[in-house]
């Protein structure tokens, strides 16, 4: 072909527009699909946001002012004390005064930084035995672990406006991190040893959380939801939470009650109030009130709760969900059963 030649030039022009395209669309489709804000630090909705957006403008304040200095100095040196025939540039090498005056003045500017940083750092990871709950980080979704209240529940949590925030970070097998960008503040999941991480939630809405350190093969689809609600919000959101599994009502949703505890669900999943009491896996009691699925990677609907349940493995490559072959109907009684599990 004669023309494939001349059409080359073209080629990687389009693979840019596609990859813009794709940047300008999906994006957005997935932060929609998520149903809240995009995650910016530069809009921060929490305590911990606003001071390492403080912290980000301090030290940015003082870095440009140091390099405007610098600068101003140097222009007016190149200038003022170019080379010219009849004079020899005058020799600090030994001087003193000089030598301590240009090893301080970096020194007190390390020194600040230094001190602006702890001062962020402690505000937000200080240790704190009254932490409401737990966030234990699995392959690839979130735990969030309200022993004091008596539930447990995943991928979404509900917190307090205008209330301070205290959770303990955990990880059940490799390091992972915490993150909600417009709370702030990213703080590491590491097994075996408890992180903390406070702030106050300061503007009611729903925040995409997300995992901060690649963790594996779905490190990309290890979202959760943050929800920060009115105080009687936050109350009713425990109390529901607290109360055992609704007992099913619909025709498919009795049956589904069957299926799940015949088909060996229970081994991974709890459904608090049923003999369903794996702990591998996320907690379903409350399965049908959440919004997503597999930690934000679908978002809760029974069409896409029966793709998820039919092959985890094509939504979400390489998950510990496995594909338990049964009939459509009775993968239709499941997903019947598990949406009504609100
Ligand atoms: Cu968990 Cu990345």
């Amino acid at each position: 072909m004669t023309g494939s030649q001349e059409q080359k030039p073209h080629v990687p022009r389009r693979k840019h527009v596609a990859a813009a395209l794709a940047v300008a669309v999906v994006i957005p489709a997935a932060i929609m699909l998520a149903g809240c804000a995009s995650p910016t630090i530069l809009r921060p909705e929490g305590s911990a946001g606003r001071d390492i957006l403080t912290l980000a403008i301090e030290i940015f304040s003082i870095l440009a002012f140091v390099l405007l200095t610098v600068w101003i100095l140097l222009t007016f040196v190149v200038v003022r004390f170019r080379k010219r025939p009849e004079s020899e540039a005058s020799q600090t090498k030994g001087n003193l005064r000089i030598e301590i005056i240009w090893t301080l003045i970096p020194a007190i500017i390390v020194i600040v930084l230094f001190v602006l940083t702890v001062r962020t750092t402690q505000q937000i990871v200080t240790p704190d035995p009254g932490a409401q709950f737990t966030s234990v980080g699995h392959q690839w979704w979130w735990e969030f672990d309200f022993s004091k209240l008596g539930f447990k529940t995943a991928n979404e949590v509900y917190v307090p406006q205008n209330h301070e925030v205290s959770i303990d970070l955990l990880s059940t097998d490799v390091i992972h991190s915490f993150w909600v960008p417009q709370m702030g503040g990213k703080v590491d999941m590491i097994p075996g040893h408890v992180n903390h991480i406070r702030f106050v939630p300061l503007t009611t809405g729903q925040y995409l959380g997300e995992c901060a350190e690649f963790c594996g093969a779905q490190h990309g689809k290890m979202r959760f939801l943050f929800v920060v609600v009115t105080p009687a919000q936050y109350t009713a959101w425990v109390r529901n939470q607290q109360l055992p599994a609704r007992q099913p009502e619909g025709a498919g949703a009795i049956a589904g009650e069957q299926v799940i505890q015949s088909v060996g669900c229970g081994s991974c999943h709890t459904v608090r109030g049923t003999t369903l009491k794996g702990t591998f896996g996320p907690d379903l009691t409350h399965f049908g009130s959440r919004g997503g699925i597999a930690a934000y990677t679908l978002r809760n609907t029974p069409a896409n709760l029966l793709r998820w349940i039919q092959d985890p493995q094509a939504v979400k490559p390489e998950c510990k969900m496995p594909q338990i072959p049964l009939p459509l109907q009775q993968q239709q009684q499941l997903v019947a059963y598990l949406e009504e599990l609100k």
